[in-house]
């Protein structure tokens, strides 16, 4: 079977998948896919199922693991490559604070179940307000010193809530090119005129402000950018964002996914910063340090409350159960009663940093849970990801389209319940690994 291939760097002018180079993984990426893709469905589930499948059988996508355990420093992986369990060290989740497997919130959740039991089965419009969605709201808006909040399913839907809920025709929205693609998806599915600024560049943000302010003194201008950016692991310039916000008479927005929990006491990048009054919205979710599902709009009461009648990502989907909920209270008070959490989990991602710097181990410095650590030059990237899977340690393989080509990493994820021998143990890894890579 061969299939016209458009794109330079994949496989060559036609790419015959009988010669799919399963040896050399570097050659396939996701997003020479939409290359190869004709017009119709069934063609392209079978391309892509030619393509993928040998890759992923001998571990060069190494998507979808399946942990067999609670997610801890240490878990039980099914391998797809062998069929057997195996234990990995575990660097590759977002569980900063350890509390995923955490005995007294399991014990609230329990609790909560046999209270309250399973689920709302319905929107929180209609019938889904129960107590612990309620409760929820108002320790959220207390945490991140805002009046109200709303609680949704996911932050992937909060990201659609507040986009289409609040971003009029005229109104623009200016925000990082580094952006979350459930940002980038709000603002596709809503059709709003949003514009990118360079990824962190304070300065590229001016210059856009001035140019759309300067356009129309009148107009609503939104801006976005991350707390914590998910791919580096960077910390936003969030004082400098809000002070032009305030110039420019914009409405700042951050998605605090990453920050949430780590920075400001735990309470996240605006507080990090001493700027929660200049927020106007701030985004989280429920998926990282919190560990189940679900996200969160929090902000002033009246746009709380438009939000609540006007986003159709909120009142037209479920309540979140009251056992998310009740886990993610639990969450708020554990983080509130014992900030030494919190203090861990930064002082196990700076010292898995200096074990890096001694190990010579290329990454991106951050002041965040997140250390992006570079292959050694000129290696294959997913040959490497696949050698760091045999030696059992668990991290992520960041790739195109999520990275830009070339700048391929692993995200290093730390927990406050790491010790420091599991530190050295996934750096002794790397270093095992690299160094073999090198020659
Ligand atoms: C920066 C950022 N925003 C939004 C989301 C979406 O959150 P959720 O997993 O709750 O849908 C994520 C999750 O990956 C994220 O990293």
């Amino acid at each position: 079977m061969s299939v016209e291939n458009k794109t330079e760097g994949f496989v060559g002018e036609n790419f015959n998948l009988e010669d799919l180079p399963i040896e050399d993984p570097s050659k396939f990426h996701l997003l020479n896919l939409k290359d190869v893709f004709g017009k119709q469905i069934k063609g392209n589930i079978e391309t892509f199922e030619n393509i993928f499948r040998p890759l992923y059988q001998k571990g060069f996508l190494l998507y979808h693991r399946e942990v067999c355990s609670p997610m801890a420093p240490v878990v039980q992986v099914l391998d797809h490559t062998t069929g057997q369990k195996k234990e990995m060290l575990m660097f590759g989740s977002n569980n900063y604070l350890g509390f995923a497997n955490d005995e007294k919130i399991k014990e609230k959740v329990i609790k909560t179940v046999q209270d309250y039991g399973i689920g709302m089965a319905g929107p929180m419009i209609l019938n889904g307000s129960g107590s612990m969605q309620k409760e929820l709201e108002r320790k959220l808006a207390d945490f991140k010193g805002k009046e109200d909040a709303i609680v949704l399913p996911s932050g992937y839907q909060a990201n659609l809530a507040w986009v289409n809920s609040l971003i009029t025709d005229s109104a623009v929205l200016l925000y990082d090119e580094a952006s979350h693609a459930s940002l980038i998806d709000a603002i596709r599915l809503g059709k709003k005129r949003a514009f990118r600024f360079l990824a962190q560049n304070m300065q590229s943000l001016e210059e856009m402000l001035i140019k759309y302010r300067g356009e129309d003194a009148n107009r609503d201008i939104f801006v976005c950018l991350q707390g914590v950016y998910s791919m580096s692991g960077e910390v936003a310039d969030l004082k400098t964002a809000a002070d032009l916000c305030e110039k420019y008479r914009a409405y700042l927005v951050i998605d605090d996914a990453h920050g949430t929990g780590v920075l400001g006491k735990g309470k996240g990048t605006a507080e990090h910063f001493g700027v929660s009054s200049k927020v106007f919205l701030t985004m989280g979710t429920f998926s990282k340090s919190f560990a189940v599902t679900g996200g969160f709009l929090a902000g002033d009461k009246k746009t709380i409350n438009f939000i609540r009648f006007f986003a159709r990502p909120y009142f037209f989907t479920a309540a979140i159960p009251p056992m998310i909920a009740s886990a993610v209270i639990a969450g708020i008070d554990e983080i509130e009663s014992h900030p030494e959490r919190v203090q861990r989990v930064l002082e196990n991602a700076e010292y898995l940093r200096s074990e890096l710097d001694k190990a010579g181990i290329r990454y991106i410095k951050t002041g965040s849970a997140v250390v992006p650590v570079f292959p050694p030059e000129g290696s294959v990237f997913r040959k490497i990801a696949l050698e760091l899977h045999h030696e059992g340690l668990f991290i992520n393989p960041i790739e195109p389209p999520a990275v830009a080509l070339g700048t391929e990493r692993f995200r290093m994820s730390v927990m406050a319940t790491h010790s420091h021998e599991d530190i050295n143990r996934a750096v002794a890894i790397m270093k095992k690994v690299f160094d073999r890579a090198r020659g």
